[in-house]
């Protein structure tokens, strides 16, 4: 689909056909089971500065925490024995974890359980610390790309640029990670334009899982009262992904289910997506992982229910990518 076609599709207001065929293609190339993933946000210090998050450090309103490795490595045991077979570590970019502290837990959690696939969403760190984490196990890595306008991005991120990040997320492919990226809709600033190359980065770096969801504005950033994303948009954005990188896992996002807690998951499953994320993170410390306001906890037994009634079925494997090249040797389908 070219760059125009795309922008058609994002401007229409006749979605359902849209989903119709996002749904299709989902169903040919990834099935009708969705694979769930145990989210851990094991720290909430953050030393960036990005305008639309909570966790930014300026943020002096909310208590910062870190789990410690015992708990981290506990929890990560208790996930699995609920039959999750991937859990995500997720934190603001902290480097009060050094590699090592984080090298061991990777370590400790793969020797106890080499079937489980661990996910990292670290944020950015030096490429070093990278390599020690995949030596140490980890399999995968988050690093959303938020926008791919690159004067957008700066805007955005301080200090940060576009082009750092994908280097980065090319480092990781290197690496043998298997990648993640993915966009906020709905980004202030941020036009239709935007959202269809987002689309089409995603497609040219074959990421093997895009995380989309909308805007959602947190009261204690700078752009607290800037509209959120729409809900509509943000499912065009995924159904177009679908259909566009065929066999890309994408999840059914938290934010979805913030932006309509009733129906914007089932929703999402029903217009492209193949994957939940639950939230495994102990109360006390989640009400303090503020990335937006109003985040939903979204739980194990709520992933199921939404698969339920998505009319789809729980995958028991750990749900590996689906290209081809970086599918390990031993990838069973089911
Ligand atoms: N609205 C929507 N998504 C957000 N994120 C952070 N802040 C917001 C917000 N206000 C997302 C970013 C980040 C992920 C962890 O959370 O995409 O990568």
């Amino acid at each position: 689909m070219k760059k125009e076609e795309i922008l058609e599709y994002l401007k229409s207001d006749k979605a359902n056909s849209l989903f119709k065929k996002a749904d299709k293609i989902r169903k040919l190339y990834c099935g009708d089971k969705v694979f769930i993933r145990g989210i851990v946000e094991f720290s909430n210090h953050c030393c960036r500065s990005c305008l639309y998050c909570g966790l930014r450090q300026e943020n002096k309103k909310i208590l910062r925490y870190r789990m410690t490795s015992g708990e981290i490595i506990r929890l990560a045991r208790q996930i699995i024995e609920q039959g999750v077979k991937t859990i995500v570590l997720q934190s603001g970019d902290d480097f009060g974890f050094s590699q090592k502290t984080l090298s061991d837990i990777i370590l400790n959690i793969k020797r106890a359980n080499p079937e489980v696939a661990i996910t990292l969403c670290l944020g950015e760190r030096p490429f070093d610390d990278y390599r020690a984490f995949r030596d140490a196990g980890a399999d995968r890595y988050l690093l959303k790309h938020e926008t791919a306008n690159p004067r957008l991005y700066e805007r955005l991120h301080p200090g940060q640029s576009l082009k750092k990040r994908i280097e980065t997320l090319e480092y990781l492919k290197k690496l043998g990670y298997q990648i993640g990226a993915g966009n906020i809709v709905g980004l202030p600033g941020q036009t239709l334009e935007d959202l269809a190359e987002d689309i089409l980065f995603m497609k040219e770096l074959d990421v093997d899982m895009a995380g989309i969801g909308p805007f959602i504005p947190q009261k204690a950033t700078p752009l607290s009262n800037q509209p959120p994303g729409k809900l509509d948009l943000t499912l065009k954005v995924l159904a177009l992904t679908r259909i566009i990188t065929k066999n890309t896992h994408l999840p059914s996002t938290t934010a979805l289910a913030t932006s309509d807690p009733q129906n914007g998951q089932v929703l999402g499953l029903k217009a492209g997506c193949n994957v939940l994320m639950p939230d495994f993170t102990p109360e006390s410390y989640r009400k303090n992982y503020t990335i937006y306001d109003n985040k939903v906890r979204v739980s194990l037994d709520r992933a199921r229910e939404l698969i339920f009634k998505a009319g789809r079925l729980v995958s028991p494997s750990r749900g590996d990518s689906l290209k081809c090249k970086r599918r390990p040797k031993d990838y069973a389908y089911t």
